[in-house]
């Protein structure tokens, strides 16, 4: 039984609280900052839903750690519906709407709520790369799932694109369903200020 403040049966526990949250965007913020510091317009590009609440901290910690000027794009990728994974998946399709204009040449931070089996981000940094080409891409995620057991397409491809990429990452976390600071489960919970730990079988058909 939850013994949170969310006094909700489907939420397992608080797994990384907001006021812990706000010192890690910060940092990732810092970071940013120092290593984009000349850079004359950083355009940061947020993935719809889920990276809205984390995008909006990243930016304002940008500037108040003296970083560049920054422009705010988004795109929205579905990759799981309503739904949560299945063990052992291979692939899975992204569909992509609003691809911004006007990126061709320009520096680019992705900011994406979690790397979980990687299928979101390595097609979105494909299109930016390859179809609209931009001059470069780093990702900057909040949470990155630590993958019990991948199939062997989800290592290569999640090696491929943390290794190809620098990343700012904010935590790692163990491989469970997770909500809140805009995750959701079944579009539910992304108003939490905190990460929680969600009990997947309650929202299982
Ligand atoms: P990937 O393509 O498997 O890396 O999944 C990334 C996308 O799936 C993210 O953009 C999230 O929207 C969603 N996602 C993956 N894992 C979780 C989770 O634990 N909670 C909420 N959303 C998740
Ligand atoms: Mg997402």
């Amino acid at each position: 039984m939850s013994q949170n403040q969310y006094h909700d049966e489907r939420v397992e526990c608080v797994l990384h609280p907001a006021s812990e949250i706000g010192a890690r965007v910060q940092e990732l913020a810092a970071e940013i900052a120092a290593d984009y510091a000349g850079c004359p317009m950083l355009h940061v590009v947020g993935v719809l839903k889920g990276a809205f609440v984390f995008m909006s901290d990243l930016v304002r910690g940008i500037q108040t750690s003296d970083g560049p000027p920054v422009c705010i794009d988004f795109v929205r990728a579905s990759t799981y519906g309503a739904g949560v994974k299945e063990a052992g998946e291979a692939s899975r399709s992204v569909s992509l709407e609003l691809l911004p204009d006007g990126l061709a040449g320009c520096d680019v931070i992705l900011v994406e709520d979690i790397l979980d089996q990687g299928f979101t981000l390595s097609h979105i940094v494909d299109v930016l790369e390859n179809q609209v080409g931009v001059r470069s891409v780093s990702l900057c995620v909040l949470l990155v799932k630590h993958l019990a057991e991948p199939s062997a397409e989800v290592d290569d491809l999640r090696r491929r694109l943390l290794t190809t990429h620098k990343v700012y990452a904010g935590f790692e976390i163990p491989d469970r369903w997770v909500a809140g600071y805009g995750l959701d489960v079944g579009e539910q919970f992304r108003e939490f200020p905190d990460v929680v730990i969600v009990n997947e079988e309650l929202f299982q058909a």
